[in-house]
């Protein structure tokens, strides 16, 4: 085994750590932390930027090691690491102002109380109980600008919902015990830890996303239309669907599709959040809404545990037996790669209508029991009348 290097007090490059954590470092590399200077989208973004402050702003989340080393013109290895293990693990307290308070060097600050403070190899550890919690999340999850707007509320969302009441915390879905990981190599130090997983998935994960959200679908048959009920349910996210940068939509569409398979009418409605600069006009550049978002213009994504019903309307036109599709998808937008948006279908429920004889019992049906409300009420009168006349 090479030799491994720990800096005292600068940041130790995370393969150092992977020499040991080898699981975790695995998981940490394919993860959108180790991307987040490094990711193109972030990287041209920041590129277009002129204004140093507004730059640096970028990296206290993008990049935060420059915090401590300065390396404001990316040069250090380390800070095109993005979010380190060693930045994560040397943070020891958050302030109010969501800056994280930092103790680089010797010892590591983590989870696990039981274990010593000092190892025979390795480093120095300290507990930290703020690592189980979703404060230790909230210094780059959360983003007030200096108007005032949220540009990133994904802490919030989560505060205001059941789930901080239940102590579901971020970590509790992003940070799930992996029982597959060992929290050292064995071959270096054995040990029964419990681990959890470094991947944090999140929009960009479809397994993640799938689990999300759900939607039911029902219909109803009115002379010739149909009115399609659908429902759709936050089940899984602990926080608004979507989060995050506002650049995320996610889309209901519902179509009516004919005997053919063709399309006869598509409805759509979209959920997001849209922020507007000074002058009113909605920001669809990345790299203007965390500075300029001065308002918000529309926000109807779907609360936590929130079941949200939408209506839509259809004209019966062409041939049955016509078949009820509802489609959710997530999409968003990925400027400087091609194609411009990408985009998943989360999920998916067809429902097929019935044919034109169903359909026409169907309205035959409707207006019998529309007959007979109307025969019910008649009658209630009358015998109320009646009622009414006998105490007379
Ligand atoms: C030479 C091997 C080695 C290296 C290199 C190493 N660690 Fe560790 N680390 C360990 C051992 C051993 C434990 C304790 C495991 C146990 O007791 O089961 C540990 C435990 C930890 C813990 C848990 C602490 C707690 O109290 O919850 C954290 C966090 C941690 N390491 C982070 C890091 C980081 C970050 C790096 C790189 C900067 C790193 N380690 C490098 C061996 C190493
Ligand atoms: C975004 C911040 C972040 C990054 C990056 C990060 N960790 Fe962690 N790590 C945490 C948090 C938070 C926990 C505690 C999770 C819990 O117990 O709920 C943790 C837990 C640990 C533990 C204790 C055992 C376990 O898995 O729970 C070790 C060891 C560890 N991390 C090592 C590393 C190493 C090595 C890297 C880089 C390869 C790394 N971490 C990257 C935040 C981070
Ligand atoms: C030092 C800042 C920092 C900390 C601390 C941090 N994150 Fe992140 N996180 C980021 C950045 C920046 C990105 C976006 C990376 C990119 O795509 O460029 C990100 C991305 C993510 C993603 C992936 C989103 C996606 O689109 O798939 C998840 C999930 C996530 N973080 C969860 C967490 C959780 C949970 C914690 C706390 C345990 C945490 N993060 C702590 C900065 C941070
Ligand atoms: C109950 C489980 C749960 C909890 C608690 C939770 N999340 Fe999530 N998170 C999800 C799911 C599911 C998704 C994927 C769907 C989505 O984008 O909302 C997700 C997505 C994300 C994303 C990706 C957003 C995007 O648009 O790409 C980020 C970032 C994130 N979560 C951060 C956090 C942070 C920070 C916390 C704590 C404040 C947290 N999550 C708490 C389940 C959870
Ligand atoms: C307070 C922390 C914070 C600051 C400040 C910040 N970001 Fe981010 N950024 C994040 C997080 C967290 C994510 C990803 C998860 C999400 O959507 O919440 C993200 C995502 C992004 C993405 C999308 C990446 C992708 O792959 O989809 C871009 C682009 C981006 N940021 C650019 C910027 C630019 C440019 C700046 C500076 C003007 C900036 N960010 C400032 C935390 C921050």
């Amino acid at each position: 085994m090479k030799a491994i290097i720990l800096f005292i007090f600068y940041f130790t490059p995370s393969s150092e750590c992977g020499n040991c954590h080898s699981d975790i470092y695995r998981e940490w590399k394919n993860s959108l932390h180790a991307q987040s200077l490094k990711d193109p989208i972030f990287l041209n973004t920041y590129k277009e930027i002129e204004n140093k402050n507004e730059k640096k702003l970028c990296l206290k989340c993008h990049a935060p090691t420059v915090l401590v080393t300065g390396d404001y013109s990316l040069k250090k290895d380390i800070t095109r690491e993005g979010v380190t293990c060693d930045f994560c693990h040397s943070v020891r307290g958050i302030k109010k102002d969501n800056s994280y308070e930092l103790d680089v060097g010797e010892v590591k600050y983590g989870p696990l109380p039981y274990i010593l403070e000092t190892l025979e190899i390795g480093h120095k550890n300290k507990y930290s109980e703020l690592h189980k919690k979703s404060e230790f999340c909230k210094g780059c999850h959360e983003f007030k600008n200096k108007y005032g707007i949220y540009v990133l509320d994904t802490y919030n969302e989560w505060k205001k919902s059941e789930y901080s009441a239940k102590d579901v915390q971020c970590q509790n879905c992003h940070m799930p015990e992996d029982p597959f990981s060992k929290i050292v190599d064995p071959e270096v130090y054995p040990s029964d830890k419990p681990v959890t997983a470094h991947k944090f998935l999140g929009g960009h994960s479809q397994i993640r996303l799938k689990e999300a959200a759900e939607i039911s679908l029902f219909y109803k048959v009115e002379k010739n239309s149909l009115v399609a009920s659908v429902y759709i349910t936050n089940k899984e996210s602990g926080h608004r669907l979507p989060t995050g940068i506002p650049i995320r939509k996610l889309i209901l569409e519902v179509s009516l599709v004919d005997k053919y398979g063709k399309i006869v009418e598509k409805k759509i409605k979209v959920y997001q959040r849209l922020l507007a600069d000074k002058e009113g006009k909605i920001i669809t550049d990345i790299k203007r809404i965390f500075t300029d978002a001065h308002k918000v213009v529309e926000d109807n994504r779907i609360y936590p545990k929130e079941t949200r019903r939408e209506n839509f309307t259809f004209s019966l036109k062409g041939e049955g037996p016509f078949t009820l599709r509802a489609r959710l998808k997530y999409e968003y937008r990925v400027p400087y790669l091609e194609p411009n948006i990408m985009s998943m279908t989360i999920y998916e429920k067809e429902m097929i209508i019935g044919s034109e004889g169903n359909l026409k019992m169907e309205r035959i049906g409707f207006i019998i029991f529309s007959l007979l409300i109307f025969v019910g009420i008649i009658l209630l009168i009358y015998l109320l009348f009646k009622t009414i006349k006998k105490e007379e």
